[in-house]
């Protein structure tokens, strides 16, 4: 996906947007006239790649999260994936949690491609800014790094909406480079953390965030508190509190 000739093509514009004026827009949208979500509407062929990569992305790290770090879905019942994508993630965790069940929620053009896997999955389309299934816990895997705060800060809020109190067993899961942190301390992880920066700024409005960044956002959404876990190489473990 990274080395796709529409990814390539943004970061040639890398200059040019350094000097706009107007950084809301991301090097991808000043090259494509459309962001990223709306190229996948528009493109089958950026849809499918974007699709098979972040599958590629779950069948690696889901394997790590489902085996070292049980502990964080044990009693949960129900889960939403919030742009769950087609389904993968959940695929993983019905498979390692056989009392599970998960809901893949992602826009309706990569729900229509999802494979129906098996009957603990359900699929519903929507909009995550708008309204998030209910259930026990939710789930944000590679979702807030493509996303300004403010964005980020709605859909944490509609995440809190869709689960019980802390008091109840509700929590949120999130999967995301917490920056500067990582297993072993090791340097060359941590230059990975600046390289994805940098892929995701150029292609969406969002950004790899440190703890401090991520704390803000969570106390602004209404949560209590949160604990994070290192445990896949680049990426941590975060569950927030409601
Ligand atoms: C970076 S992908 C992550 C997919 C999946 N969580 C994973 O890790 O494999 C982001 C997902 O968010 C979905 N998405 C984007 N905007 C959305 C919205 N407004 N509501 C629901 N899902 C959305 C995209 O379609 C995409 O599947």
């Amino acid at each position: 996906m990274i080395f796709d000739r529409q990814i390539m093509e943004s970061s040639q514009m890398l200059a040019e947007w350094l000097r706009h004026p107007d950084v809301s827009t991301s090097p991808f949208e000043i090259t494509h006239g459309k962001d990223l979500w709306d190229m996948t509407v528009a493109g089958p062929q950026l849809n499918g790649i974007f699709n098979r990569a972040m599958e590629s992305d779950s069948t690696f790290v889901m394997d790590i999260v489902t085996h070292v770090f049980r502990e964080a879905f044990r009693g949960i019942g129900s889960l939403v994936d919030v742009g769950g994508g087609t389904g993968l993630t959940s695929s993983k965790l019905v498979e390692a949690f056989p009392n599970l069940r998960c809901i893949v929620f992602d826009l309706p053009h990569v729900i229509a491609t999802a494979p129906r896997a098996s009957a603990a999955i359900e699929f519903v389309s929507g909009d995550m800014f708008v309204e998030v299934p209910r259930a026990d816990a939710a789930l944000l895997k590679w979702i807030l790094h493509t996303w300004t705060d403010e964005e980020c800060i709605k859909i944490l809020k509609r995440c809190k909406e869709a689960i019980p109190p802390r008091e109840k067993g509700g929590k949120l899961i999130i999967i995301e480079i917490v920056e500067g942190m990582c297993v072993n301390d090791a340097q060359i992880t941590k230059e990975t953390q600046l390289l994805y920066d940098l892929h995701i700024m150029i292609n969406t409005t969002g950004k790899e965030r440190d703890e401090d960044e991520w704390r803000n956002l969570f106390v602004a959404a209404g949560f209590s508190d949160y604990k994070i876990t290192h445990c896949i190489g680049l990426r941590s473990v975060i569950e927030v509190y409601p």
